[in-house]
């Protein structure tokens, strides 16, 4: 795993959208995996600007979210597919048809699972997955006890899960407390993955999910499963890690053998 440290938030948000932007020029016909929560929030801004800006194209890039509440339709504003519209979909240039959500108010929510996998294979899988963690260290809905193995279904959310984003739902509103989720073996599945969290707290969850046991306890150590995954967190969200002495070491030396390749590749 990759455990990269930064100072702030911002540059968490900053560290992300080059690396959104490094996939989607290397590969203009990405497939993308995204993620809700505040966390990625800034992201998404600056995915945007680049947009604006005729830096990066979604022309020809395909995503698909991580997960849903069941019950909510997308035109729900508690629904995580009126997130995406609000947050980056109605302001980038990617095409309606290939952006996908799981369906929150379908007939057959099984059977919609279903059909989501197939449509990931059907898209040759995903290229660069977005996850954020809940504080209990679950992965998109994945919640604590999840199967490595697990694909998309339906999920019961936590009570911790259900209370910490309760700030989301009005007083009078009914908060879902099941979910159509990517599985595990869903998200293990993408060619890269980049997970993003800042603040105190996630940094247990962070802790556990970098040095803990790989365990059904705690989702996000199925990251350790990997091969490409990057961890990436503010200083706050680091505060429970007992190496950070050595991550940083080693993103240091990881910078300057970059460097030193691209001065070897201009000498050849
Ligand atoms: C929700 C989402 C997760 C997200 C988590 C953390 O439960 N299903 O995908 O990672 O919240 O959200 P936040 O970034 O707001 O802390």
């Amino acid at each position: 795993m990759r455990v990269v440290i930064l100072e702030s938030a911002e540059q968490v948000a900053e560290f992300g959208a080059t690396f959104f932007v490094n996939q989607i020029v290397n590969k203009s016909n990405s497939v993308l995996g995204l993620a809700t929560g505040s966390t990625p929030v800034s992201l998404y801004e600056k995915l945007i600007e680049k947009n604006n800006s005729g830096a990066i194209s979604f022309k020809d890039v395909t995503t698909f979210n991580l997960d849903e509440y069941y019950g909510l339709s997308g035109d729900h504003p508690q629904s995580y597919r009126f997130f995406m519209q609000q947050k980056l979909f109605d302001h980038i240039d990617v095409a309606p048809e290939s952006t996908h959500v799981p369906s929150g108010d379908c007939a057959d929510p099984h059977q919609a699972c279903k059909e989501y996998e197939q449509e990931i294979q059907r898209y040759g899988g995903i290229d660069l997955q977005l996850l954020g963690i809940g504080r209990n260290g679950h992965i998109g809905f994945n919640e604590p006890s999840s199967s490595i193995g697990s694909r998309t279904r339906v999920k019961s959310l936590t009570y911790e899960t259900v209370r910490d984003n309760a700030r989301f739902f009005g007083e009078n509103e009914t908060q879902p407390t099941l979910s159509l989720t990517m599985g595990i073996g869903t998200i293990l599945e993408a060619r890269k993955i980049l997970l993003m969290a800042t603040g105190e707290s996630k940094a247990d969850a962070i802790a556990y999910a970098v040095e803990g046991a790989i365990s059904a306890s705690c989702p996000a150590s199925s990251l350790q499963l990997h091969p490409d995954t990057t961890i990436v967190v503010d200083k706050a969200a680091s505060t429970e890690l007992s190496d950070v002495e050595f991550y940083l070491d080693v993103e240091e030396k990881r910078l300057a053998l970059e460097q030193q390749l691209i001065v070897n590749s201009a000498a050849a």
